[in-house]
């Protein structure tokens, strides 16, 4: 960009200055307006997709998706081909501005990338519209029968398109940095709802068929899909919740500061541009916590603790309305710029409504997730570099703490070095500022110096930000932070491993936070009296609790702890989330290294996991 500027000006110099010399058309070296996709075989440059008219029906017989993808495009002058990305999909016909083409060729697969499909155009045609199905490998779609879902007695589907999954439901140019708008036409059964992230019905239409509209251009990772017995009830004026309806009271209930969090988000860093803002429950199944699908944020209802404790995720995903969905990482190798951002203003949020001690609690757990990853990244330092380098690999493999964690940590750094108020006022200007745009680590870096460092390469090396972002580890100029109600905790903690006695130690008002400090600062080896003694004050087997489940869990595995057993198997088949399920057979393996429980469990659980889960747990298990 700032290139281009400069030639203008020069070329404006020589050839404004004698206006009655004939103008000659001067060639202007233009930089492209896309950065190269790094995980998509489109060619932006050449031909782009603008906007898509989906139109499709949805098969739970034959567990399918077929339709046509119709796409506007723009072809740049003297190109004549537009590639899409696709996998595991089968195309069945192409037209170009209406008519029947034969010339159109599916190219070699590659792994995870999936096969491109090159289609010839002409470089004034407007329209690429796609016939295609889904088949068995479509790895974005889990397909639950009734027995998965709340209710028992309806299927349900739902997509996760992060990162380069979408291809697996639709031909896209699957890249983040391409955004085009779209509209949907989708046929489902009569007695589901069908919603997507596009504006959404609130009720089931008895005929099946729904129409959806996505006016904000956004890239393809946010092309979402769900279906199933559904229903709707309002939280705010611009906030609701869709869930089956044996759980929509509890998911009602527990979201119910969701229009509190959105306003104190605008508040922060500037108006939501997306209109609504929902949030449908997910059946367990749901591979990730949370997927930020524009308008609709898809969840787990793991975060249903029934006491409002794990809602940080809803204003984790509610952020990325800005960081993510608003402005966007460019390649997977900025998905810190995503997720980085979207922990410090989800922190930023929780704060807002909750206080400086929860924000600050929040964020002393994932400084230990942080170092968790770090240790156990030892043998791949490359990998805890904030830019990443995911050129032929897939980039699940990146996707760790580090974008996470490790970018919060800059950004909190950089926060207490100049001020809240000034970080507050770059921060609104990066979102405003570059709405609906794509941002590489680069770019940001360029606009960090200039815009809140006043353009001194002193501040800039000071604070370190070539080494937070280019080289691995954390550096020693991270903040630190600290709390109280931690403290609280490990007293309690020592005192309780002193006298073996849980009843007296003192644990009221604990909040979900405290009791995870809890169970991550006990030692590595505990006794079974021990054991015992806590589980039989606290509960700790029984929990409703997810989060605290699943540490428990892990202590159980590795004391041997027989009594938590049942509880440990029901929770891995009835959980598909990954987050939970790695450390959980993780430590299964770790103490049974012939593998034998873990698989046992795993052939029972593998068959109600998303693919997302499926290719983790397959490859740590050797299945
Ligand atoms: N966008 C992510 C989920 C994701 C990341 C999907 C990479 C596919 C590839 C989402 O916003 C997220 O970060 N979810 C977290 C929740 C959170 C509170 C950190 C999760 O699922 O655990
Ligand atoms: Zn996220």
């Amino acid at each position: 960009m700032i290139k281009r500027i400069s030639l203008l000006v020069i070329s404006s110099l020589i050839f404004g200055a004698c206006s009655n010399e004939p103008k000659e058309v001067v060639e202007e070296p233009q930089e492209p307006a896309y950065a190269t996709p790094i995980h998509s075989f489109a060619q932006p440059n050449k031909a782009v997709v603008k906007h898509l008219n989906l139109d499709v029906a949805v098969d739970f017989e034959s567990k399918a998706i077929s339709g046509l993808a119709a796409y506007d495009i723009e072809v740049t002058k003297g190109e004549n081909r537009i590639v899409f990305d696709t996998r595991n999909l089968t195309i069945k016909e192409v037209r170009v501005d209406g008519i029947i083409t034969k010339n159109w060729w599916l190219g070699p697969e590659k792994e995870f990338m999936g096969v491109p499909l090159e289609v010839e155009v002409g470089d004034t045609s407007n329209q690429v519209a796609i016939e295609y199905a889904t088949t068995e490998g479509a790895e974005a779609l889990q397909w639950l029968n009734p027995q998965q879902t709340a209710g028992k007695e309806h299927p349900f589907l739902f997509t996760q398109s992060q990162a380069i999954l979408a291809r697996t439901w639709l031909p896209c140019q699957d890249s983040p940095g391409i955004r085009y708008t779209y509209e949907a036409t989708v046929k489902v059964p009569t007695d589901l709802m069908a919603l997507m992230s596009a504006t959404n019905p609130t009720e089931i239409d008895s005929t099946g068929v729904y129409h959806f509209e996505m006016k904000q251009p956004i890239p393809s990772y946010l092309m979402a899909l769900t279906v199933g017995d559904l229903r709707f009830a309002p939280i705010g004026e611009e906030t609701g919740v869709y869930a089956e309806p044996s759980v929509l009271e509890s998911a009602a209930y527990e979201f119910a500061d969701m229009q509190k969090m959105l306003e104190s988000a605008e508040a922060l860093y500037g108006k939501y541009a997306w209109e609504r803002y929902d949030v449908i429950v997910l059946p367990p199944s749901f591979p990730f916590g949370g997927m930020e699908n524009p308008r609709l944020t898809f969840a787990t209802p793991t975060i249903l603790a029934g006491d409002r404790s794990l809602t940080a995720l809803v204003a984790h995903e509610l952020a990325h309305s800005w960081s993510g969905n608003l402005v966007t990482n460019s390649t997977w190798n900025d998905f810190w710029l995503n997720e980085g951002f979207t922990v410090y203003f989800e922190r930023r949020i929780m704060e807002d409504v909750y206080g400086k001690d929860y924000a600050n609690i929040l964020a002393i757990l994932g400084w230990q997730d942080l170092q968790h990853t770090l240790e156990e990244f030892s043998d791949k330092p490359n990998d805890t570099k904030l830019k990443l380098d995911l050129d032929n690999r897939d980039p699940d493999d990146g996707m760790s703490d580090i974008a996470y964690e490790k970018g919060y940590y800059l950004l909190r750094t950089l926060e207490d070095n100049v001020g809240r108020e000034k970080f507050d006022v770059f921060l609104k200007n990066h979102f405003t500022g570059n709405a609906f745009k794509t941002m590489t680590t680069e770019q940001f870096l360029t606009n960090l110096k200039s815009q809140l460092l006043d353009g001194s390469d002193e501040k800039y090396a000071e604070l370190k930000v070539k080494q937070w972002v280019y080289e691995p580890g954390i550096p020693s100029n991270v903040v630190e932070v600290e709390s109280p109600l931690f403290a609280q905790v490990e007293a309690q903690l020592d005192s309780f491993l002193a006298s073996g006695n849980a009843a007296t130690i003192d644990t009221t008002n604990w909040t979900t936070h405290q009791w995870l400090h809890f169970l991550r600062k006990m030692p590595s080896e505990v006794s079974q009296e021990n054991l015992a003694a806590l589980d039989k004050t606290f509960g700790f087997t029984k929990t409703g609790n997810s989060e605290i489940a699943a540490e428990w869990f892990v202590l159980a595995i590795e004391n041997s702890y027989a009594p938590a057993d049942g509880a440990i198997e029901e929770f891995l088949i009835r959980v598909g989330r990954r987050k939970f399920l790695t450390p959980i057979y993780g430590a299964l393996v770790a103490a049974d290294p012939s593998m034998e429980r873990a698989k046992a469990i795993y052939i029972k659980a593998r068959p109600n996991y998303h693919s997302v889960s499926t290719n983790t747990l397959d490859a740590m298990l050797n299945m």
